[in-house]
């Protein structure tokens, strides 16, 4: 199953260059202009003291505050064909700007007959299929018990069904069955272990998987003729899973100092590398999940449930592997990424957190198969700009330039003086606070001349 888009573009063109030099306000304007007739949005939901701490109080235990990140949107996605802004709350420098870059080199160029018409990113999302484990312990014979148990799975399917008669209506509902035998005898006794797997439609699923796991452990447990243990969702969701595939032509890649071709080479063995080490693999994967968690953050979701779940597909083959590779073909560069995402679009925070709702609605997303392909999307391109910049200049200077606009604000630069002030220090190498202050007091005494 694709990923279901919004029936119309929630942005006219999400390709909005110099966006990162205007001022907040004035990309809030530009965001709405470039929404057009979608852009009617509350951005009060994503204002300094947005959440109230009423609602906060309500959320968690022991409040005494709220924790605010700053809210993004990286610019230039297209994703099934579909532009859009993508929502990203986080605290690292370069990820919004990494991910914005990618998504420009994976967008087809209108001057360039070999993309043109094509171009962007996309994706496949698999049915939201989640799975609720019960555990069974002390099982005195684990053939005779997982027999029964087999046997019992279409009584079992149907008690599991009449107890979620919401989710069936909405076209989702437990969908199999299946019993693993973990042990036959140590310390537990003969273990097994019984999955239902359940459709979960927008819901991430853990509340209605963890009631139904309980409501049905007595009964498996029974029938298995051992003890009741856990009763759990398993955050290892290879059922709900997201497929990502880009293609960047070799034009786009190049960089001032090294041509497209030299480029895609040097990202395919950065990729080979991750395939080799999972030493290099973790910090490969730590660069998708820069833009796959950022989205998840904004939006609200268990970032947490998505985490161990990427870890754990990671390694399902035995050995830590990349969540995405890339290859090289006839001038370009293809890019495959795959990994589970559990989300939601009801139920959770986006009852309570309106800046998560807003997120939402700023990237047209009404379903939860559309938000999984989202924050997969931005994963898959955080990984190709870092995989860029590390085979090429290195990510230094990036991280540079951004850290040179971060302390020109603070030395008091707004505007068009944030980026003389950053270009001076940049090009100094000197890029320190104190120096900062020295150039943009300079530069100030000379606009007053
Ligand atoms: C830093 O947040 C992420 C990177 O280390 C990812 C990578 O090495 O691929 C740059």
């Amino acid at each position: 199953m694709s990923s279901s888009p919004p029936p119309s573009s929630p942005a006219r063109s999400s390709r909005l260059t110099g966006f990162f030099k205007l001022t907040p306000a004035n990309r809030r304007a530009a965001l709405l202009a470039a929404l057009g007739h979608n852009g009617h949005h509350d951005f009060r939901a994503i204002d300094p003291g947005a959440l109230p701490i009423d609602l906060a109080d309500g959320m968690i235990e022991n409040v005494i505050g709220t924790y605010a990140l700053p809210f993004a949107v990286a610019v230039n996605f297209r994703i099934d064909g579909v532009d859009l802004f993508v929502p990203m709350a986080v605290e690292e420098p370069s990820i919004v700007a990494a991910a914005s870059n990618a998504a420009r080199m994976a967008r087809p160029s209108p001057d360039d007959a070999s993309t043109a018409g094509q171009g962007g990113f996309t994706t496949h999302v698999s049915a939201p299929v989640m799975i609720g484990q019960i555990q069974i312990t002390h099982v005195a014979d684990v053939v005779a018990g997982a027999a029964a148990l087999r046997e019992a799975s279409p009584a079992l399917l149907a008690e599991a069904r009449a107890l979620l008669p919401r989710l069936m209506e909405r076209g989702g509902g437990p969908v199999a069955v299946d019993v693993r035998t973990l042990a036959t005898q140590g310390p537990d006794g003969g273990v097994i272990v019984v999955h239902l797997h359940v459709d979960c439609r927008d819901a991430m699923g853990a509340n209605l998987i963890n009631t139904l796991c309980e409501a049905l452990a007595d009964r498996v447990a029974t029938l298995a003729r051992g003890r009741a243990g856990l009763r759990i969702l398993s955050n290892l969701t290879d059922g709900r899973t997201v497929t990502v595939r880009c293609h960047i032509p070799d034009a786009h890649l190049a960089s001032p100092d090294a041509p497209g071709p030299a480029v895609r080479a040097a990202i395919a063995a950065a990729s080979r590398f991750a395939e080799l080490d999972p030493y290099r693999a973790a910090t490969h994967n730590k660069g998708i999940m820069n833009g796959v968690d950022a989205v998840l953050v904004a939006t609200g979701q268990d970032w947490r449930a998505v985490e161990a779940g990427a870890h754990a597909f990671a390694a399902m083959t035995g050995a830590y592997r990349p969540l995405a590779i890339w290859r090289e073909t006839e001038g370009g560069l293809d890019g495959v990424l795959e990994m589970p995402l559990a989300v939601g679009t009801v139920g959770g925070a986006l009852h309570t957190h309106p800046g998560a709702r807003l997120a939402l609605e700023l990237a047209g997303v009404t379903s939860a198969d559309r938000l999984a392909a989202i924050a997969a999307t931005a994963g898959i391109a955080t990984n190709l700009a870092a995989l860029r910049a590390l085979a090429t200049e290195g990510i230094q200077r990036g991280h540079m330039a951004l850290h040179a606009r971060g302390l020109a604000r603070a030395a008091g630069a707004t505007g068009e003086l944030v980026e003389l002030v950053a270009a001076e220090l940049a090009a100094s190498g000197d890029v320190k606070a104190d120096r900062a202050r020295e150039v943009y007091a300079r530069l100030c005494q000379e606009m007053t001349r």
